[in-house]
């Protein structure tokens, strides 16, 4: 049983960790993935505080962000360390963590209830509105261009709609996420057509 107060502690942990990281990763991030990811829960019958936790530390070990902890999750452990958390919790909170990431897991299913909500929540809000705000915040932050015609530029922000955003419904693990990312996925797409026909000078 994950009490609100640990919750709280972890909200102020991970907004003062991630700040306003301008690559997708800012703490808004994780408030949100929390909250679809307890709404999943909630659908899936996951237990909630489990869920909210990971949610809220799912990004601390990134191995973009901390490639030191991304191994062991050193900074999550550290956290959980210093609270009243049972064994059992902490553990079921770590394995939702590291069945997160898009990187690591890809494809493999995950191992527990818990873990399927939090990585529905984390790819979710790469898609639909906030999803191609954030894929044009993370290119932005990088330099990067709008869109290549050619095709040639894979580093252009709309080929990473084609590399990974237009690929995420179709990887939902819970019933609950598959519905969210119907909806959103069809935003993405309409989105793009759009935005592509803009380009042409056709609309
Ligand atoms: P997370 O695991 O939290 O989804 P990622 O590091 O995979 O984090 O991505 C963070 C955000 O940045 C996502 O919204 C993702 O779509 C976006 N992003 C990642 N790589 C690219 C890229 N090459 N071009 C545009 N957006 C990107
Ligand atoms: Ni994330």
């Amino acid at each position: 049983m994950i009490d609100e107060t640990v919750l709280d502690a972890a909200s102020r942990y991970v907004q003062t960790f991630f700040g306003d990281d301008a690559t997708g990763h800012d703490w808004h991030h994780m408030v949100r993935v929390r909250r679809l990811a307890e709404r999943i829960a909630v659908q899936e019958g996951a237990d909630r505080g489990i869920v909210a936790l990971a949610a809220l530390l799912h990004d601390v070990d990134d191995a973009k962000l901390s490639p030191a902890t991304s191994d062991d999750l050193g900074n999550a452990r550290a956290f959980l360390a210093n609270w009243d958390i049972s064994p059992a919790d902490a553990a079921a909170v770590l394995t939702a963590i590291r069945e997160v990431s898009f990187s690591k897991n890809g494809a493999t299913p995950p191992s527990t209830r818990e873990a399927a909500c939090v990585r529905d929540a984390d790819r979710l809000d790469a898609i639909g509105a906030i999803g191609v705000a954030r894929a044009f915040a993370f290119g932005g932050a990088h330099g990067r261009a709008l869109h290549d015609p050619d095709g040639g530029d894979r580093s252009a922000t709309t080929a990473h709609f084609h590399d990974k955003l237009l690929k995420l419904k179709d990887l939902m693990c819970t019933d609950a996420g598959r519905e969210i990312a119907v909806a959103r996925d069809a935003v993405t797409r309409g989105f793009l057509d759009e935005f592509l026909l803009e380009w042409e000078g056709e609309r």
